[in-house]
């Protein structure tokens, strides 16, 4: 595939399976959103919107993607429907139509008192429905984690959660969306004058760019979304980066994990928790479940923000990253990339196809906090990284990295030269600490003041210092 339409035949429809039938759409915008078409053309208005940019959950359907097994909740309000092509998706109303009986996860909430109102409640029992068929051991952090992207303010959550208890305890029936096999996805869909195009490989995803450079590339949607379901935008053409294989690969040997752009959060956690637990912490609370379950690395250091999760915990574990165009691969260092505010060095032709983080040494510890105002489901205010190599209990490499601290995620190569070759001491974290007003001027917004950040960061070293001496739990400690 080269990326133009002439080269790949006439335009395909978009097939996927909606709750167990099989689903043909070949004239709807491929930009509309999943919430829009369910509740607008499928009148499936168990779906509900609340905010429409991820936030509440009240949209949460459940989605298997692409051969994969894995049953998953996604926030249909930042879903388009080119991204359906290839995918079983269920509703709430995929779940109570069997037989008359309520899903278990239904029963258990009515059961439980779980609802007033009910706005929330079908995407309560989407996220608790994908939950009960997720394989995963069920434990109170496993159920408040899988609750925390669906908000209620009528029933208080002590009521869904004991319905969530309830309903995960027993063995679970077939998810309602097992039945068939998805349908292939289809490489170009076209309707109302806009192009979708859906490589399978990377010659053919660098092939879409050179022949549109100024179209999009859509991976999990969960921050270009808003363009399609706040800011209505319809672009004439955008490009899909999550069927290509190369970009869904996970690789590792003895040094090092690679990680393909398109690899969402879900999809990596179990690595990132083994070898980098503290960046898995942090990851964990970006955003919800749902985010997380669409949401990919590529994306997070695609979209340049400064205030971005991964980049500065990236930039600290000296991460590569691998950018592929229409002349091969280069490889260059994360903290290059970011040249200004919203600036990379990604050239027109190009893409991020992957990143390699090296693995930590013997002698190297690595910890990362994310500072936001709530621990789940916010933005952050800073984000600090840090990879130290102590050897005889003296600081003898530094690695230190900022989010929200400056317009890029950025190194602190103050900081960091104030650490090498001193013994690690709290004095010596003080000390490094002091060095954050040398490394940053940052701005003033409404997340936080310049001031609370230069304060926040600074205090960061001596929390580090204890978190390493044992002092402070990194599974429970909240900023
Ligand atoms: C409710 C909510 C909560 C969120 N919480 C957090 C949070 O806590 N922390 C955080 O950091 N972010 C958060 N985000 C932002 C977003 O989820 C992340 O940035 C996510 O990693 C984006 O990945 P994506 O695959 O969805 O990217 P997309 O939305 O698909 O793309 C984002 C950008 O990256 C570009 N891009 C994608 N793939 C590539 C590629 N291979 N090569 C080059 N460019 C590419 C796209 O063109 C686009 O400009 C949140 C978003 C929402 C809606
Ligand atoms: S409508 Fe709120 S998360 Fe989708
Ligand atoms: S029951 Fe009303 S918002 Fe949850």
């Amino acid at each position: 595939m080269d990326g133009t339409s002439a080269n790949l035949g006439s335009a395909l429809a978009i097939n996927f399976i909606l709750n167990g039938e099989a689903r043909t759409e070949a004239s709807v915008s491929p930009t509309r959103t999943v919430l829009e078409y369910l509740r607008e053309d499928e009148v499936l208005t168990g779906t509900k919107e609340g905010c429409a940019e991820g936030d509440c959950g009240a949209c949460s359907i459940v989605m298997v993607r692409n051969g994969s097994d894995q049953v998953e909740a996604v926030n249909s309000c930042l879903l388009t429907m080119g991204q359906l092509d290839g995918t079983r998706v269920a509703t709430v109303e995929g779940l109570s139509d069997r037989g008359g009986e309520l899903e278990a996860v239904q029963a258990a909430i009515v059961a439980e008192d779980g609802t007033q109102c009910g706005f929330c409640t079908p995407g309560f029992v989407m996220a608790l429905h994908a939950l009960r068929h997720s394989g995963e051991t069920v434990t109170e952090e496993v159920i408040h984690d899988a609750l925390a992207g669906n908000l209620c303010r009528c029933t208080g959550y002590r009521s869904i959660v004991d319905a969530a208890r309830a309903a995960t305890s027993g063995p679970a029936e077939a998810p309602a969306l097992s039945a068939s096999p998805e349908p292939a996805a289809a490489e170009l869909y076209e309707a109302q004058g806009q192009l979708f195009l859906a490589p399978k490989n990377l010659a053919g995803l660098v092939g879409a760019r050179v022949a549109h450079p100024d179209a999009p590339l859509l991976s999990g949607g969960t921050d270009l979304g808003l363009s399609f379901s706040k800011n209505r935008e319809a672009f004439p053409v955008t490009i899909f980066t999550q069927n290509v294989a190369e970009l869904k690969r996970i690789d590792e040997d003895d040094a090092k994990i690679t990680l393909g752009a398109a690899v969402t959060y879900s999809e990596a956690m179990a690595r990132i928790e083994e070898l980098f637990p503290s960046f898995a912490v942090l990851v964990h609370r970006i955003g919800s479940r749902q985010i997380r379950n669409v949401g990919t690395f590529g994306g997070n250091i695609g979209n340049a923000s400064p205030i971005g999760d991964t980049p500065p915990c990236l930039i600290a574990l000296d991460t590569m990253l691998t950018l592929h165009g229409s002349n091969g691969s280069r490889d260059i260092p994360l903290e290059t990339y970011f040249l200004d505010y919203r600036k990379t060095d990604l050239a027109a032709d190009e893409v991020i196809a992957s990143l390699s983080i090296p693995k930590l040494g013997a002698d190297q510890v690595f910890r990362s906090y994310k500072v936001s105002k709530r621990y789940d489901q916010d933005i952050s205010a800073v984000v600090g990284a840090f990879r130290l190599t102590i050897a005889d209990g003296i600081v003898a490499d530094a690695r230190i990295a900022f989010g929200g601290m400056a317009a890029t995620p950025k190194r602190a190569p103050q900081c960091e030269a104030a650490l090498i070759g001193q013994p690690w001491s709290e004095e010596s974290a003080i000390r490094a600490g002091a060095a954050v007003s040398e490394d940053f001027q940052p701005i003033d917004d409404h997340r936080a003041s310049a001031d609370y950040r230069l304060r926040v960061a600074s205090n960061l070293f001596v929390r580090l210092h204890r978190d390493l001496e044992g002092a402070d739990d990194i599974e429970v400690t909240s900023l």
